[in-house]
């Protein structure tokens, strides 16, 4: 979901809807703005795109103070009267709000039987009637905020407005983002800096428990005890990152900056003088890092995949034993959190509820964690003890590539950096660092065979189900193709370890169920061939994405190649010619490439 809220001097209702539509990738079954009229809130929303919303807008929307809302369905279904801002009965305070509110259904249940008529199924309503009615006479609107966020369990970031105080949002952080735009004698805010970076660089982040009063000529945060003194940052990200830039959707514009991304975040990193890395933001010295005995990654989707990879990346290479685990299901099993472990969150929005409470919940237990993370100033990098920025710039689109990759590059470097503080030669330092700095060129490359892709995409887009098999640093890559493909084509994908297909998959192959295969030309090439001719032999379809020059033997199906590059890198190049399958075969099937169904760019609810 997102929230945008502006306070100035210029008419809000444009400045909200822009910033919705800056924001609806996070979320976009329903949109809506409240602004501060003479003597009215005025209230807008749908359960329609941002675009439509905007179209649809009253003529008499004028207000210089307002807030808005893009929603990902999570109490009620998408309706207008579930879509936010939410009022209070007497129409005076609106909220938009992030999160869930646990314990709203014995709130409601207490409004009810108080006489309030509940007019949505929403958590959110819920916090404009406490509001509204925590508000004495001469009372303060802030205030009248902290009453009721007494009363809440659960997790939010919100905005607030209330008619009785027409020069001011209210807004505030509970394990939901929320950032405050300074500009210039405007104030903005969002729960991402997307919806900023066209008015202001300036941003101040709240902190969980934080709030703050927004007013045109400046802000204030505090606590429930006292004021706090923020600092503000300046985000790099223009707003120039925010459009297609002449392609057709952003997920194609994404794909297409990775040779530019990967420059990026390689940039300044490598030492070509000692064969290793610098991870300037680290913030542990060789002599810490040592001490490891083990390096376990948390992530959520893509994310958790680029950290399978990642982890076999940094047990090959340093020889530490790495593993990667969801992000969702670690707090869960109450781990075992042990000292000479180093964790690492992986995320591209430095948002994700699941992956930042996991880190909360290490650090509670003296974990060492560091992030790996996109969102620079985001929730979870500022939770961890350092970390690698990713430098992939904004991404838009759903479905994750560029940041993908970026990861997969940002945990190159920080195992090439632990196995030069052990066993890796400076040989290999060398080897692995010239392979690091081919790969923007070779995925231009890949990138330039997209007509072959598509066509390819057309083909397996005609299947209901697929399988995508990989084994041991093919396997992440497999995975990742089929999540790729489900999450934008809604096509069935499912992936194995080339190797288990004859323990049970194998059953379902035949003429109706294509294979996409990952085979690169390594010490496995003789094996995953043998599984592959068992393919062949039961008449399935195959797609085998390999390197130049492999000799596939009697394996039948169309070829996809991609450059070589050193075996524990192969993993980044296999996934670039996947991102393109699953982009055309959902081109193919005429669905939203960048929006797709139920799904949310960043997931900031448990
Ligand atoms: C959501 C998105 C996925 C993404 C995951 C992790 O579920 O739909 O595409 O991989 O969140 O996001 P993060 O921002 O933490 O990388």
């Amino acid at each position: 979901c997102g929230i945008v809220g502006y306070v100035g001097a210029k008419p809000a209702a444009p400045i909200l809807v822009d910033g919705l539509a800056r924001l609806e990738y996070r979320g976009y079954d329903s949109a809506g703005v409240a602004v501060l009229g003479p003597s009215e809130i005025r209230l807008h929303r749908d359960a329609v795109r941002v675009r439509e919303l905007e179209a649809s807008l009253p003529k008499r929307f004028g207000g210089k103070v307002g807030i808005g809302h893009t929603r990902w369905a999570t109490h009620g279904v998408p309706s207008q009267r579930n879509a936010h801002p939410q009022l209070s009965a007497d129409g005076r305070v609106a909220v938009v709000h992030n999160g869930i509110i646990d314990n709203a259904a014995q709130l409601r249940a207490e409004l009810t039987a108080d006489g309030v008529e509940l007019s949505s199924d929403t958590d959110t309503e819920v916090l404009a009637h406490l509001i509204s009615r925590a508000r004495t006479s001469n009372g303060s609107l802030e205030d009248a905020v902290l009453a009721t966020l007494d009363r809440i369990e659960g997790t939010y970031g919100l905005a607030v407005l209330d008619q009785a105080h027409p020069d001011r949002i209210v807004v505030a952080r509970n394990g939901s983002p929320i950032i405050i735009g300074i500009g210039d004698r405007e104030m903005h805010v969002a729960s991402d800096t997307a919806a900023l970076v066209r008015y202001t660089r300036q941003v101040v982040h709240l902190d969980d428990g934080e709030l703050a009063t927004l007013r045109a000529d400046g802000y204030q945060t505090f606590t429930r005890n006292a004021r706090t003194t923020k600092t503000a940052v300046t985000v790099d990200w223009d707003a120039s990152d925010y459009g297609t830039d002449g392609h057709e959707h952003f997920m194609h514009k994404e794909i297409a900056e990775q040779p530019d991304a990967v420059r990026r975040v390689l940039k300044g990193r490598l030492d070509e003088r000692f064969h290793t890395v610098r991870l300037g933001g680290l913030e542990m010295d060789a002599r810490e890092l040592r001490e490891f005995r083990r390096v376990k990654i948390l992530g959520c989707g893509s994310a958790y995949y680029a950290g399978q990879a990642g982890a076999q990346f940094i047990e090959e290479v340093a020889r530490i034993p790495a593993d990667a685990e969801p992000a969702s299901e670690f707090r869960y099993r109450n781990p075992v959190i042990e000292k000479d472990t180093l964790y690492v969150a992986v995320s591209q929005s430095g948002e994700t509820y699941d992956t930042l409470v996991a880190v909360q919940e290490l650090k509670r237990k003296g974990g060492r964690v560091i992030g790996l993370v996109n969102a620079v100033g985001s929730s979870i990098a500022r939770e961890c003890d350092g970390g690698v920025y990713l430098h992939a710039g904004p991404e838009v689109a759903v479905a994750s590539t560029k940041a993908l990759t970026n990861m997969l590059v940002g945990f190159a470097l920080l195992g090439l950096h632990l196995g030069r503080i052990r066993d890796v030669s400076p040989a290999d330092g060398r080897r692995l660092i010239t392979a690091l700095q081919a790969l923007p060129e070779q995925i231009e490359a890949i990138l330039d065979g997209e007509p072959h892709l598509a066509a390819v995409a057309k083909e397996l887009a005609q299947a209901p189900s697929l399988f995508f098999v990989g084994r041991t640093r093919g396997f992440p890559v497999a995975r990742e193709g089929a999540q790729k493909l489900k999450e934008i084509s809604y096509r069935h994908a499912e992936a194995y370890q080339t190797s288990e297909l004859k323990h049970g998959p194998l059953a379902l192959v035949g003429p109706e169920l294509p294979t996409v295969a990952i085979v690169p030309d390594d010490e496995l090439l003789d094996r995953n061939l043998g599984a592959l001719q068992e393919i062949t032999a039961r008449s399935g379809p195959l797609v085998v994405v390999t390197h130049d020059g492999v000799d596939l033997g009697v394996v039948a199906g169309q070829v996809i190649t991609v450059p070589k590059s050193e075996p524990e890198l192969d993993p980044l190049l296999l996934t670039i010619p996947l991102q393109l399958l699953a982009y055309h075969a959902a081109l193919t099937l005429g669905h939203d490439v960048d929006k797709p169904r139920n799904l949310a760019k960043s997931v900031t609810v448990e």
